[in-house]
């Protein structure tokens, strides 16, 4: 009797084990096919931001920089600054004041320089700067290096 109960509860695990893997054979290649492949972020270290005349002095312009949003100003003076568009507080997005003539966060009302430097609220540090280089008609934006 005893014999006979050990014999079926091995026989047991092991017909267990065999639907499981039978069904892991199934489920997981089903699985595998539904999940998107992870794609790794392209690096992006220079784009075209806007045209020469796309902005007068004093405005500015959101830009996408790889998967990021970045703002392009164009100084009441008529030089062009660029930076991420990503507040250092909390992640906002942060735009160009042309009242103030500088950077503002909506969120908590951190303020920015021209130089992209935190001079008001919360905002830790400054925000990335990049280069902005003229080639003809268009403005490209880089990364430092
Ligand atoms: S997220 Fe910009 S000031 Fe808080």
């Amino acid at each position: 009797m005893s014999q006979d109960f050990k014999r079926r509860t091995i026989v047991n695990w092991l017909l267990g084990g065999g639907v499981i893997a039978w069904l892991s054979a199934i489920f997981f290649p089903v699985l595998k096919y539904l999940q998107p492949p992870s794609i790794p972020e392209a690096v992006v270290s220079s784009v075209k931001a806007a045209t020469v005349n796309e902005l007068a002095n004093n405005s500015s312009k959101i830009f996408k920089f790889g998967n990021k949003p970045g703002l392009l100003i164009k100084t009441p003076a008529g030089e062009w600054r660029a930076f991420t568009a990503i507040c250092t507080h909390l992640d906002c997005i942060v735009q160009y004041r042309d009242d103030l003539e500088h950077i503002w966060c909506a969120c908590h009302n951190g303020h920015y320089d021209l130089q992209g430097r935190n001079i008001s609220g919360p905002p830790p540090r400054p925000l990335e700067e990049y280069d902005v280089n003229i080639q003809g008609k268009d403005v490209y934006v880089s990364k430092r290096t």
